[in-house]
């Protein structure tokens, strides 16, 4: 990936990190801008500054309305609190914040607050002896990161842009480039001046954020883990495949909701052929050229063999016989050598 066009910048950009919130601005779902509030507190200034409640935007009329702004926090599966908008600029300070936009790849400005700072006024500092942040996303998408990497790179909670009116980006999918909505909440992370974070791409960036839940991995995902006795390979494959994969996918129903379940025959020991499941998780648009699978991060160090332990544990996963007697159902199991079966899709758009 290339350096950010913008050159060296000191910071994550919080210069503005003084700017009052202003009062959300209220559109009407015929997308007329009513803000007689604002006007009356004089505030009217501070709005291009600052951005504004998250809206939806509608990508088909351009129309704006609303968002539901509620984000509900968990701490293992228990509601610990559900902030609105207000509520969440009561808990930390709003900034505007620069960062290296993964999906529109430029940098962009967000209206943000500091995750950390609404984890420590949520939970108490004690989120951070956690292992995992598990955030459930309106569309199914539910990635999960690490603790650890809050504690050692800068996690922000974005809620507008503030250079444009609607709370969205122009994304790259399915050979098309369309609006998506952001809103609620998005997470983003400074990326200026951090490398590591900047080569991960769009790795612990979820969009459309309505939930966040502390969680123990084993505990939540018991499924998804392969056997204890499994071979390191499948292990680092295991831990691949939840940095880049069932943010999207189930494996056992345990994941996320986006793209089909991974493991459709559990116990019968048959899979997706290696050789064909190496070449759609690297370049998932040879195989169908308008799928909305996005490929392996290209920039990953190490990226073949990343993809061979990501198939050395999806083929260990089918040999396992289901546990609980639970597990995703068995029908319409490819067998090896002629790709996958024809399983559920999502619709397009
Ligand atoms: C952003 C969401 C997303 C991510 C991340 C993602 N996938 Fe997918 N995946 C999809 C969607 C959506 C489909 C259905 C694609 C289609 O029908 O064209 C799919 C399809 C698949 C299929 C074919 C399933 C079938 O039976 O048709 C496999 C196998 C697969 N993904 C594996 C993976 C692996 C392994 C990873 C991690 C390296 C991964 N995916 C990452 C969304 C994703």
């Amino acid at each position: 990936m290339s350096r950010h066009p913008e050159g060296h910048r000191d910071g994550p950009g919080e210069t503005a990190s003084d700017v009052k919130p202003v009062a959300p601005r209220r559109i009407a779902p015929v997308g007329r801008i009513v803000r007689p509030l604002l006007v009356a507190l004089g505030l009217a200034l501070a709005l291009p500054l600052f951005g504004a409640r998250p809206t939806v935007a509608h990508a088909a009329s351009g129309e704006s309305v609303e968002t539901d702004t509620r984000l509900e926090f968990e701490r293992h599966g228990r509601l610990v609190a559900r902030d609105d908008w207000e509520q969440l600029l009561a808990r930390a300070k709003a900034t505007r914040i620069r960062v290296y936009e993964p999906y529109e790849e430029r940098t962009v400005e967000f209206s943000a607050l500091a995750l950390a700072d609404v984890l420590d006024a949520v939970y108490g500092p004690g989120w951070k002896e956690e292992q995992e942040l598990l955030f459930t996303c309106r569309d199914g998408y539910q990635p999960t990161v690490p603790v650890a990497r809050l504690l050692e790179h800068r996690a922000w909670l974005a809620f507008g842009r503030p250079a444009t009116e609607t709370f969205s980006i122009r994304k790259h999918e399915s050979g098309e480039v369309r609006t998506v909505d952001l809103g609620p909440y998005y997470v983003v992370w400074s990326n200026l001046d951090d490398a590591t974070i900047r080569q991960e791409g769009d790795y612990g960036w979820p969009y459309q954020v309505v939930g966040i839940d502390l969680i123990d991995r084993r505990a939540r995902f018991p499924k998804m883990a392969p056997p204890a006795d499994a071979s390191a390979e499948v292990f680092a494959g295991f831990e691949a495949f939840r940095i880049h994969c069932s943010k999207c996918h189930p494996v056992n129903g345990e994941g996320g909701a986006i793209g089909p379940e991974l493991n459709p025959a559990p116990g019968s020991g048959e899979y997706y052929d290696p050789a064909w499941l190496r070449t759609w998780i690297e370049e998932p648009a040879k195989a169908r050229p308008k799928t909305r699978m996005p490929p392996l991060n290209p920039n990953l160090p190490d990226r073949a063999r990343v993809v061979d332990e990501i198939v050395a544990y999806l083929t260990a996963m089918s040999a396992v016989p289901p546990a609980g007697g639970d597990a995703a159902p068995g029908n319409d199991a490819p067998g090896g050598g002629a790709g996958p079966a024809t399983g559920a899709r999502p619709g397009e758009g």
